[in-house]
């Protein structure tokens, strides 16, 4: 049996028919950059998650860029902060994250992730926070929320602004408040692979701020605020018609499809519980994981299994094998406390398939071949 950790094709047939009449529709029309179906998705997608504004940009690193850009004008009336400005986050996560800190010519500060939830440790900021200290970068990782409780109270207590990478994690829920809207602005991705992904490239920017709504409306226009006049530094990072209306009618289903993410979660969650080697993931009280991913810990013989899964036709993979302080391109940037959590997880997590189109057997399967596994070796 052969099991992809993604199948968009499922995916796909299961909406075909409005989705190649939406796109009819951007044929028809030869609408392409911007434009009505990019207002209407931004519209539902702001009434979703429960926010005033959201913002199209091209992708989810964009939306990264874009919304520290904005945030630096608000702050220093330029356009990117200043090396000595610190913004802390997680190695733990996937590149683009520290790329935008760097990117805005601010030093990411990496502190450790909780070894449960892969989130950072809302302790770890607190002791990371110095008089540098401009804001915090916390990621949902895997479709789990951060606790944004403990971390909107130490943005608070030290004035510092949150921009939410929430890339992974589009509908989860943090005490009845969707992810994405606790900081100053949140910052989604629609890589066709993300649990809301489009046809390509795609991003999302959500506030409650108008000042920032409409700075990052003129940013990602190239700064322009009327046609040919720019007065800031800006990015051409528009969201095209053919995204928001694929994404559009993916927005309508996406509570059904993240809800039979949960129940594969909780399928494999009860079926891995008496396998010691292996660490189910964390969800805590009062949050809804979304489970764009399903990771576990493998205490024991991580690399064995997944060769052994893709040999078995289970398409499982390592997200990720290198915390982000280890790479070149963040050879500047500072670590604060030591990083063992997220050293020791990105040699221990491997990720299943768990796209909602699988089906029982699929599902079966891959439990089966797990289980395999571990009896095979004692
Ligand atoms: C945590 C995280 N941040 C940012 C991004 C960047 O998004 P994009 O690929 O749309 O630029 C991704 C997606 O790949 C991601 O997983």
């Amino acid at each position: 049996m052969e099991i992809p950790i993604l199948d968009l094709k499922r995916e796909y047939l299961s909406i075909k028919k409005e989705v190649d009449k939406e796109l009819s529709d951007c044929l028809k029309t030869q609408h392409w950059v911007l434009g009505e179906k990019v207002s209407e998705f931004e519209k539902k997608s702001a009434e979703y998650l429960g926010v005033k504004y959201a913002v199209g940009v091209a992708s989810g690193t964009d939306a990264l860029t874009l919304s520290l850009t904005a945030v630096a004008i608000k702050l220093k009336n330029k356009e990117c902060f200043d090396k000595k400005d610190e913004i802390i986050t997680t190695p733990f996560t996937f590149i683009a994250t520290a790329e935008a800190i760097s990117r805005c010519g601010a030093t990411p500060v990496f502190v450790d992730i909780n070894p449960y939830t892969y989130n950072i440790e809302p302790a770890e900021i607190e002791k990371a926070v110095t008089k540098n200290t401009v804001g915090i970068m916390p990621v949902h990782l895997y479709g789990l929320g951060c606790d944004m409780t403990a971390i909107s109270k130490i943005a608070k207590k030290h004035k510092l602004f949150i921009v939410e990478d929430t890339a992974q994690s589009f509908g989860g829920i943090h005490k009845n408040k969707k992810l994405g809207t606790f900081g100053d602005l949140g910052a989604y991705s629609f890589f066709p692979s993300k649990n809301l992904g489009g046809f390509g490239d795609g991003g999302l920017i959500v506030t409650n701020n108008e000042k920032l709504e409409k700075l990052l409306r003129i940013l990602r226009n190239h700064g322009q605020v009327t046609q040919y006049d720019a007065a800031y530094l800006g990015f051409n990072s528009r969201l095209d018609s053919i995204q928001a209306s694929v994404l559009g009618v993916k927005l309508k289903v996406i509570d059904k499809v993240n809800a039979e993410r949960i129940k594969i979660a909780e399928q494999y969650n009860i079926a891995f519980a008496d396998i010691k080697q292996i660490q189910t993931p964390d969800m805590p009280n009062m949050d809804k994981h979304i489970y764009h991913l399903y990771t576990i810990k493998v205490l024991s013989k991580r690399d064995e299994l997944l060769k052994y899964l893709n040999a078995k036709g289970i398409g499982s993979r390592v997200y990720y094998p290198v915390p982000l302080n280890k790479m070149k391109a963040f050879k500047d940037s500072k670590i604060k406390g030591n990083l063992k959590n997220s050293e020791q997880s990105s040699k221990n997590v491997l990720s299943l398939p768990i796209h909602p189109f699988l089906k029982a057997e699929e599902i079966n399967y891959v439990i089966k071949t797990v289980k395999t596994f571990f009896e095979s070796k004692g």
